[in-house]
């Protein structure tokens, strides 16, 4: 049984994040892996601010539209990913503005380009990413912050809402499981935004694992829960958005430790019913941000390098096999 058989059966999708470059290159062991065993597609860049709008007057939607029809052809659903993301991917003619009124202007139009053209065909959005410092317990500084002020994240929220109620949206924010004081801001945030009854339908918790190379502590799979618990408990659908663990070439039997902590991980997630997404950074090791950032070889995903599933696959299978058995029992 493929992950989006065994995801179907326990109600929930199982998304990768899919490189527009290797996308267009007509890799077809690329594209049929994908559609045999994902229901969910998330593009890693083609839908970023700086990749699709890079000037205001200049729409880039070539990668859009061809992973949007491979969506549809496949019946996968679409993850947009992301508008407004205060660390990266969003051009200068935005990073560079010195104007509440013309940042405002450039939002809305952005955002209104952006919805009508995907008329209803992304199901939902992290129309915010990251809104906290990667490593701390603080919020980001951006241009966001320092033009439309503190309460920037309901403002967002509701201009998205206004231009199609329809779209979920969701709030994405990395290393809440790894990092406390981020968990703690992180929830004071999203409840603050949820008792005001702003229209927010998710929270995306990345659950990227890049330690020791970047993240300050190891895979956790007990905060991973309480962060899931959390966001569900105040009535949010939970997702895991990027997923993916670095094995580093070093480590003594690596790729068994990492296809332990998988399982862990996303059967810590999945106990939560809330919890309906698991999507991964990439498709197969051969193509991952974590070597391009983080070194060569650190092999962070279910299928190695020629597209064969790793052990680290049976883990994820299997853990959504209790998924579908704790579905079917209800
Ligand atoms: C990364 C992509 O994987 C890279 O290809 C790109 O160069 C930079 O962005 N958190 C996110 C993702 O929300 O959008 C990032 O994706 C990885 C970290």
């Amino acid at each position: 049984m493929s992950l989006r058989d065994l995801a179907a059966a326990g109600g929930i999708r199982v998304g990768a994040a899919v490189s527009d470059t290797v996308f267009a290159s007509g890799d077809e062991d690329y594209r049929s892996l994908l559609a045999a065993e994902f229901n969910s597609v998330t593009a890693e860049r083609a839908m970023k601010w700086k990749w699709i709008h890079p000037e205001p007057d200049c729409w880039e939607w070539e990668a859009n539209d061809e992973l949007i029809r491979f969506a549809e052809t496949h019946q996968m659903q679409v993850r947009g990913h992301t508008v407004v993301w205060p660390h990266w991917g969003t051009p200068t003619y935005i990073t560079k503005c010195e104007d509440a009124g013309a940042l405002r202007r450039h939002l809305g139009d952005h955002v209104r380009e952006l919805f009508s053209h995907w008329g209803g065909s992304v199901a939902r959005v992290d129309v915010v990413n990251e809104p906290l410092h990667w490593l701390e317990g603080r919020h980001a500084e951006s241009v966001w912050r320092t033009l439309l002020g503190e309460d920037y994240l309901a403002e967002v929220l509701a201009l998205a809402h206004e231009v199609d109620p329809d779209i979920e949206l969701w709030i994405n924010e990395t290393h809440t499981d790894v990092i406390p004081d981020k968990h703690d801001l992180f929830t004071r945030t999203v409840a603050d935004l949820v008792e005001r009854g702003l229209p927010l339908h998710g929270i995306g918790i990345q659950g990227h694992q890049l330690y020791p190379d970047f993240s300050p502590g190891p895979p956790d799979p007990a905060r991973l829960h309480r962060g899931v618990s959390t966001f569900a408990d105040m009535g949010l659908e939970v997702a895991v958005t990027e997923m993916d663990i670095l094995a580093h070439p070093t480590d003594a039997d690596r790729l068994d430790v990492q296809a332990q902590l998988y399982g862990e991980l996303v059967d810590a997630a999945l106990s939560v019913e809330a919890c309906r997404e698991v999507t991964f950074w990439g498709v197969s090791d051969a193509h991952s941000w974590v070597d391009q950032h983080f070194g060569p070889d650190r092999a962070p995903l279910l299928f190695d390098r020629e597209g064969n599933p790793k052990l680290a696959y049976d883990a994820v299978a299997a853990a959504f096999a209790s998924r579908a058995r704790r579905t079917t029992a209800v």
